[in-house]
């Protein structure tokens, strides 16, 4: 059967993007961020996973206002990068995993959690940057990869508990897919940042580092932290957050922590990664 054997939250910070599309990596503002990613990528090198579930959310690009799906499962062959304004970035075709995706949305589904299925769309910096954190420049994905479109755009984003909770019907539709592949989770997006208005650059490192630490060792009660807290405290974008919770709630109840990295900034906001193993 196919299993989860680790998950992995990354920020998805635009800008890094384009610092490895530039090959700006190195220089003295990027570099620190870069340094916190070199374990991650000998790590993802080794581990080979066959399929990355990856969490992530539209920034109004796929999407627009007059589609907004809560949860929404990309289950096409082939995605493409998208155009953001700038036209597309210089990064593979992410490659998807169709039988495993459609048997993703079946369960789920059937475990009473609404998915919309998407055959086609193109996947934006969400998607696209935590590939180039982990992977660096490449011809070709090593993997194939099942995008996870979480609405945290438009209000009403899903809780952080429902959130928790997919990731836990994630986790049984995986376990029932009948092939010998090692899947990872990723969650992507946070940590606090506003991006716009009078607080925008709003940076609450303390509580950043108190959701990693519930976040590992305490998921329940990361899962309880409401809406207006994620706005009040980590500002307007940080509840891109919840989407880490769908990874933990895949996970294990307890896991070993290999890798964990905060920097700040990067651009108007605080990055933070964690690479979490199943414990046995
Ligand atoms: C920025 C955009 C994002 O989507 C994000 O998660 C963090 C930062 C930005 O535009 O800087
Ligand atoms: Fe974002």
């Amino acid at each position: 059967m196919a299993h989860i054997s680790a998950g992995v939250a990354t920020s998805h910070v635009p800008l890094l993007g384009r610092a490895v599309d530039t090959r700006d990596t190195q220089s003295e503002y990027f570099k620190p961020i870069f340094d916190g990613y070199e374990f991650s990528k000998k790590w993802v090198a080794e581990e080979k996973p066959d399929v990355v579930f990856l969490v992530y959310n539209d920034h109004a690009t796929a999407f627009s206002l007059d589609l907004i799906p809560t949860f929404a499962i990309g289950t096409g062959e082939k995605f493409k990068p998208a155009d953001e304004g700038f036209g597309p970035r210089p990064v593979p075709d992410v490659m998807g995993s169709p039988d495993l995706a459609w048997h993703i949305a079946q369960s789920v589904i059937q475990q009473d959690f609404d998915l919309t299925i998407v055959n086609e769309m193109d996947v934006d910096h969400g998607l696209t940057v935590p590939l180039s954190m982990l992977f660096g420049q490449v011809e070709a994905w090593p993997c194939q990869v099942i995008p996870f479109a979480v609405n945290v755009v438009q209000f009403p984003p899903p809780s952080g508990q429902r959130c928790y909770n997919i990731g836990k019907a994630i986790r049984r539709a995986v376990e029932s897919f009948d092939a010998d592949i090692n899947v990872q989770i990723w969650g992507t997006g946070g940590m606090s940042h506003q991006l716009q208005g009078p607080r925008a650059g709003l940076i609450n490192q303390a509580w950043d580092n108190q959701f990693m630490d519930d976040l590992i060792t305490r998921p329940e009660t990361a899962a309880r932290i409401d809406h207006v807290e994620y706005l009040r405290e980590t500002g307007s974008e940080g509840i891109e957050m919840v989407m880490w919770l769908v990874m933990r709630g895949a996970l294990s109840e307890q896991v070993n922590v290999r890798h964990r990295h905060y920097h700040v900034p990067c651009s108007n906001t605080a990055i933070g990664h964690l690479i979490l193993e199943n414990s046995a």
